[in-house]
């Protein structure tokens, strides 16, 4: 039974990792995982979240016991709060369903087991590219993915037409996931006003949106301007159709390990003779029996550091600098890699590297030049051309900026 198991390949971002630390060369550069480096190439723990742990473990009711099934309620009710808003009309009319997950991959796995046992239309619509656990996580449900054009490569811009052909094409009641702020991997999002065109668009053909926010505070370092597709979305849909959103604390709160992260569904507005509640009561009871099934009750120790840095203001404040202090440090190595490779006089224009947001680089380098960087620069980054930019700092930026000189010369 098991000899004709078929081997798989390596996971394309984890695989990189393990390559990286196998390597015994010096210099090397890790570019690959997402994942926030300080200035000095190490992992960085928020100053919020140290601040957070002291209060947690000095309580003196501090224990280990089980969550509820639900999760934490500070957590999911302070992790709606930041990503619908203070004033959101469908918190105020009680149309938000929130459970906690396992960070964002678990969020996308509840939504992906609810479309598989409620939705009639199982099409979830990825872009073209996207980050490639997506489609794994929708095809192990039984769902069927397709694609919808994003990335122009001619010009590293987005390919508005095309995504909203795709839009139109689609079978009525298809889902489509949007990366809520700092696409990955290419780190190009729409402007306020293409997001107005996607969504009323998805909102034409009846078409569910389901929002990926793995990056809120990456993009732009402020909560708001990062929430604002799914808060438009939130506008634009409710009288349509259920919005889902699955929202990551990985990286916002720079604690990948820990998996914390919610899952959110906004019931559509109702005729008044709907009785709103049991449509949410038994909505929340097949959530529960889902997160049952899947991790029996959602993970306790990193949801209450969240919880506290969202209900604790000095920690919320703390924690809105961190998030400054690290997009503001991406952008600073986007501008520098960006002029390293213009004063190296590197064949092309990389202006790409400093208009695109987020945590990562869609470089524009071929699956070789990325081969080469490996084998002959220990510079690590995935085979698509994305580059980690937090994995740049003051003193591998300009050795990374020589090697990318000489693999698009070589
Ligand atoms: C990435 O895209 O590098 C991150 O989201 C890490 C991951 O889990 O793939």
């Amino acid at each position: 039974i098991l000899n004709n198991i078929e081997l798989l390949p390596a996971d394309a971002l984890f695989g990189i990792k393990q390559r990286f630390s196998q390597d015994n060369r010096e210099p090397k550069v890790d570019l690959g995982i997402g994942a926030y480096r300080d200035n000095t190439g190490k992992p960085w723990v928020l100053p919020s979240v140290k601040a957070a742990e002291k209060l947690i473990q000095e309580d003196p009711t501090y224990n280990h016991e089980y969550l509820s099934i639900s999760g934490l309620p500070q957590l999911t009710s302070g992790a709606s709060k930041i990503m619908f808003g203070e004033d959101s009309t469908a918190a105020k009319e009680k149309r938000i369903i929130s459970v906690q997950s396992l960070s964002g991959t678990g969020a996308l796995h509840i939504a992906a087991k609810f479309f598989s046992l409620f939705f009639k239309e199982k099409l979830v619509y990825l872009s073209t590219p996207t980050w490639p656990n997506h489609k794994n996580v929708f095809e192990t449900q039984g769902l069927k993915t397709s694609a919808y054009p994003y990335w122009n490569d001619a010009d590293k811009s987005l390919d508005l037409e095309g995504f909203v052909r795709s839009i139109k094409d689609a079978p009525s009641g298809s889902i489509f996931l949007l990366h809520a702020c700092a696409h990955n991997p290419t780190g190009l999002d729409p402007t306020k006003e293409q997001w107005g065109t996607i969504l009323d668009e998805i909102a034409k053909k009846g078409h569910i949106a389901l929002f990926d926010s793995a990056y809120q505070g990456f993009a732009s370092g402020d909560l708001d301007n990062d929430a604002f597709a799914v808060r438009l979305g939130v506008e634009k849909l409710s009288e349509v159709s259920p919005i889902f959103i699955c929202q990551s604390f990985a990286k916002n709160v720079g604690m990948y390990g820990e998996r914390v992260g919610c899952f959110h569904l906004i019931v559509p507005r109702q005729e008044p003779s709907v009785d709103v509640d049991s449509i949410k009561k038994a909505i929340n009871s097949q959530l529960a029996k889902i997160v049952r099934s899947e991790v029996s009750t959602p993970a306790a120790y990193g949801a209450k550091i969240v919880a506290k840095i969202l209900n604790e203001p000095s920690l919320t404040q703390q924690w809105h600098k961190d998030m400054v202090t690290m997009s503001s440090r991406i952008t600073k190595m986007r501008h520098s890699l960006r002029d390293h490779l213009v004063a190296l006089g590197t064949p092309g224009n990389w202006d790409h590297i400093v208009n695109q947001c987020g945590m990562f680089s869609y470089t524009g380098l071929t699956a070789e030049m990325v081969a080469r960087l490996e084998s002959n620069h220990a510079v690590y980054l995935v085979s698509s051309g994305r580059a980690s930019i937090a994995g740049l700092n003051d003193g591998n930026v300009e050795y990374v900026a020589k090697a990318i000189d000489e693999v698009v010369r070589y």
